[in-house]
């Protein structure tokens, strides 16, 4: 349903950010466990997104997960000057961007963190992430069976011209951290071989039915924090982009058992169990309510051991998010993507 403006007029008791716990980044800076998703997608308008960061900073959430392809960076930019000059510091707030696919050129690195900082009107980002590690655009609403005419698969000298531009965003401040999203452990061992400044956090999809355990505890033992999208398995994304085979977390009968033992939606089963396993989750919610008991959920009685087993035994391999759109070659499957036999697709 989409989101109106009225709804966020009921002012509620949030939580108390101080309780939210943190995780602490190779860097010693500490970020917090759980952020807001920023991605609208077709059915929540940029307002609608803009007030949900709103609303979602006076019920307590610190961090927001952005990215300039999301199309909103600017309204969210006014919400977060109205905040700044007001009730919080900007250092009390955690503030991610991405780099589209089309701005991977020496050239465009720089002025499209500059763009996303001016929209933003944040000063400084928390953490810049490379979005997708192929330089494949391709325009907003498209079907997923569209190719960007000059796509090309991964190609590292290219990767790596793209990250020392993000070194350099980390050497003049205007980022804090820089990191990776959607990466694979055979792109993930060159950019650690290769990069002067490593990345602190690698953005990628994690929930209970796709859980990625060999990269997520690869990244653990770098040192490079796992932050979770789609950790309810994005039931809001378009029809275009499901498939017959796609399963749905909060509709798995472990996760509603437990939900119905606890009391919550089984949404919150997710996020505890994101949390609890050392990942940042992203939820992304338009909804006072959804927010609101989404932040609860970090804070209330964790999930029994046992829980914890039981849902790590449901794990499906199944990407919800498989990036179509980025493909190469018109003859491929989206698993190339994601480099399925432990070396990276050739081209
Ligand atoms: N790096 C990347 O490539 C990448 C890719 C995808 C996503 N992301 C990021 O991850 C964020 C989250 O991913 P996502 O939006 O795909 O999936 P998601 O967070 O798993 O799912 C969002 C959906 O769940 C619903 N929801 C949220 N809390 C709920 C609750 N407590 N009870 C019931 N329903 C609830 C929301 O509806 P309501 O609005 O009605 O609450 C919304 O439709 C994005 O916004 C974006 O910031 C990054």
């Amino acid at each position: 349903m989409p989101s109106t403006l009225a709804q966020f007029d009921q002012p509620v008791a949030g939580v108390d950010p101080a309780l939210v716990p943190f995780r602490t980044l190779s860097s010693g800076a500490r970020m917090p466990s759980i952020g807001l998703g920023t991605f609208g997608s077709d059915h929540v308008s940029h307002e609608a997104v803009a007030e949900a960061v709103k609303y979602a900073a006076s019920i307590g959430y610190r961090h927001f997960d952005c990215a300039s392809v999301y199309g909103n960076e600017e309204q969210i930019g006014r919400v977060f000057r109205a905040m700044f000059q007001k009730e919080l510091r900007r250092n009390e707030v955690w503030i991610t961007s991405k780099l589209w696919n089309d701005k991977h050129g020496e050239n465009d690195v720089i002025p499209s963190c500059e763009k996303s900082l001016s929209d933003l009107q944040a000063g400084y980002l928390d953490l810049y992430l490379v979005h997708w590690p192929f330089p494949n655009h391709h325009p907003p609403g498209c079907d997923v069976s569209a190719r960007y005419a000059h796509a090309v698969p991964y190609i590292h000298g290219n990767y790596m011209r793209t990250w020392r531009k993000m070194e350099v965003l980390v050497d003049r401040g205007l980022v804090r951290h820089i990191g990776t999203s959607n990466m694979t452990i055979p792109k993930m061992e060159l950019l650690l071989r290769d990069a002067r400044i490593k990345p602190v956090a690698n953005e990628m999809e994690l929930h209970p039915h796709f859980q990625q355990p060999e990269f997520f505890r690869y990244l653990l033992d770098k040192g490079i924090q796992p932050i979770g999208y789609s950790p309810i398995g994005s039931p809001g994304r378009p029809e275009r982009d499901q498939t017959p085979e796609d399963t749905s977390p909060v509709e798995d009968p472990v996760i509603l058992e437990i939900a119905q033992n606890l009391g919550v939606h089984p949404a919150i089963v997710c996020i505890k169990w994101a949390i609890q396993r050392g990942q940042i989750p992203i939820p992304f919610s338009a909804n006072p309510r959804n927010m609101l008991s989404n932040l609860l959920g970090v804070v209330s009685k964790p999930l029994a051991p046992a829980d914890m087993e039981a849902i790590a035994k449901l794990d499906r391999n199944c990407r919800l998010i498989k990036g179509q759109v980025f493909l190469w070659k018109d003859d491929q499957s989206w698993e190339d993507l994601w480099d399925p036999n432990g070396r990276i697709t050739p081209a």
